[in-house]
């Protein structure tokens, strides 16, 4: 028989490794299309930022390690660069964010961690925290970074260039545009 402190320590086991399986999983709030450089870029893609050779950077995401992390995309080459809170690096699978009719993106300020109303996230970290996506000038360029939340900072890492963090930033926030009927006969005034 196992005695109540056996038990216990099973039931905190088992508690931490359902934990585990949560890692790295995607977001499917918002409409993500697969892509590598053999696709066609998506005419929707949402716009982020530029980098310092003046090429626009594209939202995307990327599952880096247990780790579900955005990622910026330079549609015209598909040279797609991320960043955790300590590692920079490229990526040749991801996905990019696109918009609808009905499903538009936009930057707002904010800092310090702050939960923004309908931010969009990209999935969760490896440690099983919900992963955002923010923005900074910096080095040049206007990047897309990493946001979370308890770290309180938008961390951009960018090839060689030291990782930079921010406790005032922009983040990507999604706003529902309702379609309206207009009737026929109102057209005509
Ligand atoms: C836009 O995308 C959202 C989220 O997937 C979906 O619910 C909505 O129906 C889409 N709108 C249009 C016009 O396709």
């Amino acid at each position: 028989m196992y005695s109540p402190v056996k038990l216990t320590a099973l039931a905190l086991i088992f508690a931490q490794l359902l934990g585990a399986i949560h890692c790295g999983v995607y977001d499917n709030t918002d409409n993500w299309v697969i892509s590598d450089k053999t696709k066609n870029f998506p005419e929707n893609a949402v716009l982020g930022g530029f980098d310092p050779e003046g090429y626009r950077s594209f939202v995307g995401r990327v599952l880096y390690l247990t780790s579900v992390v955005p990622a910026r995309i330079r549609a015209e080459t598909a040279y797609v660069t991320f960043n955790t809170e300590s590692v920079a690096n490229t990526a040749t699978f991801y996905e990019v964010l696109v918009s609808n009719a009905t499903l538009s993106y936009q930057w707002v300020h904010s800092f310090d961690g702050f939960m923004e109303d309908n931010a969009v996230c990209v999935g969760t970290s490896s440690s099983d925290e919900r992963v955002y996506i923010c923005r900074a000038k910096t080095d040049g360029g206007l990047f897309i970074g990493t946001l979370y939340l308890a770290q309180r900072t938008c961390i951009i890492g960018y090839e060689n260039l030291p990782l930079r963090k921010f406790e005032k930033y922009e983040v990507l926030v999604r706003k529902h545009k309702s379609v309206k009927w207009i009737p026929f006969d109102n057209q005509i005034n």
